[in-house]
């Protein structure tokens, strides 16, 4: 069966998800396309890569990304450093031949963004796969989803709300990370967690075509953190620390077209007290409705107009083996899949991807359009007007 070699770039959350899928991925889905081996490791906290070493069982560190990408032994290389380094890398690894999975949003720059899908379509032409990590489409609930929509189970699109609500950030004492920092992220919540929204929305409605947008700075300020990891709030700091400015969004809301003819609209907020990781989906159409919450992400809720007037209302379908990826979950509905197993199914879609010479849903060129979307969403808060998504689409190469 044949291997291949894997280089970690940035050993924190991200880092810790990909090498469970890594680690998982021949577990669960069996014979896998291709096995992949931890070869080597670098974050540039010097600790956190050698202990990636004895936690995450690679077999080396490296001293810097550029060591790990130059690496004729390396076959892939995943990017989970903050949003300012992914273009830089990418753009390298992708030149040194490497496939690439790299963590959303594609970059801080929506130009370095064009780049690295302009460098991805070259790439392509010699067999080189790239992916970025926008994993919530593939949860099997959302892609069943999918598959209702396509048999014309819940008719015609009319309206897709999405929203992405989390709390860890409405605490005005969680610390000024990397997120926080125009610089390093680019854009605050509508970059991080309103793209897994626009991403899934896009998958299952087609292309936005029109947004308008409010966008929403809630705390201006926020106490200096001394170590470059995020830790989304489960760190303490002391109450004499030093502030420092956000200069990024705390929540984004807008309405959104579709090309199709269905409309909708997109919430997403870090300052949402009692919300953790509400990631909800109500999907209506002229034949019934369909709605998502990532919180019970094994259940999806269907409600269709051919039921009797007296039985009418929303059933709870629980997803498992007879449901898309069941080699990812158990032979018994109900025992459930998470995050870990999530990240798993990702994994394998890259490397089914790279085995079989396909290319994956969420390639940089497809990632690219919701960097389009994010670009128009900010857009149209400086303007406050509507933007057409499809003049933010410049031709890529
Ligand atoms: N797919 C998702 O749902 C999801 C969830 C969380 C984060 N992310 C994305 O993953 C990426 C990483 O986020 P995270 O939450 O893991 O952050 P994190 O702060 O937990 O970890 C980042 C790691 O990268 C290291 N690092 C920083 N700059 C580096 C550099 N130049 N070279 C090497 N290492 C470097 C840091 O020391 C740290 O260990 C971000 O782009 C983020 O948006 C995606």
């Amino acid at each position: 069966m044949k291997k291949l070699n894997v280089g970690l770039i940035g050993a924190g959350f991200m880092g810790k998800a990909h090498v469970i899928g890594y680690a998982n991925m021949p577990t669960l889905f069996w014979p896998a396309p291709a096995v992949p081996i931890l070869r080597s490791v670098h974050d540039i906290n010097a600790e956190i890569s050698k202990e990636a070493v004895a936690r995450f069982g690679f077999e080396k560190h490296e001293v810097s990304w550029q060591a790990i990408v130059n690496d004729p032994e390396i076959d892939i290389i995943s990017i989970c450093t903050p949003n300012d380094s992914h273009a830089e890398i990418a753009i390298a690894a992708l030149k040194a031949g490497k496939h690439v999975l790299c963590e959303k949003p594609m970059s801080n720059s929506f130009e370095d963004a064009k780049t690295m899908a302009e460098a991805a379509i070259v790439a392509k032409e010699k067999g080189i796969k790239s992916m970025c990590a926008y994993q919530y489409r593939r949860i099997p609930a959302i892609v069943f989803a999918k598959q209702l929509i396509e048999e014309g189970k819940i008719g015609k699109l009319l309206n897709i709300r999405g929203q992405y609500l989390q709390s860890w950030s409405a605490d005005p004492n969680s610390p000024l990370s990397w997120r926080f920092q125009k610089k390093v992220s680019g854009v605050g919540t509508t970059g991080d967690i309103a793209t897994h929204v626009i991403d899934i929305t896009q998958y299952l409605a087609g292309d936005i075509t029109d947004v308008v947008s409010q966008v929403s700075t809630f705390i201006p300020q926020r106490p200096v953190q001394e170590c470059g990891v995020d830790l989304l709030g489960t760190v303490k700091i002391p109450g004499d620390a030093k502030l420092a400015d956000v200069d990024v969004d705390d929540e984004s809301s807008f309405l959104v077209k579709f090309k199709s003819g269905a409309v909708g609209s997109i919430e997403a907020t870090r300052n949402a007290w009692g919300r953790n990781n509400f990631l909800t989906l109500e999907i209506h159409g002229t034949k019934g409705s369909i709605v998502f919450n990532y919180e019970r992400l094994n259940e999806l809720q269907v409600c269709f107009s051919d039921s009797p007037d007296d039985r009418r209302g929303f059933t709870t379908i629980y997803t498992g083996p007879l449901h898309p990826y069941p080699e990812a979950t158990w032979n018994i509905q109900g025992l459930n899949i998470g995050y870990g197993e999530l990240k798993t199914i990702e994994i394998y879609e890259f490397i089914k991807a790279i085995a079989e010479n396909t290319e994956s849903s969420t390639n940089f060129e497809q990632s690219y359009k919701v960097e389009e979307v994010v670009q128009a969403v900010m857009k149209s808060h400086q303007t406050n007007t509507w933007q057409t998504v499809r003049d933010e689409r410049g031709n890529l190469v």
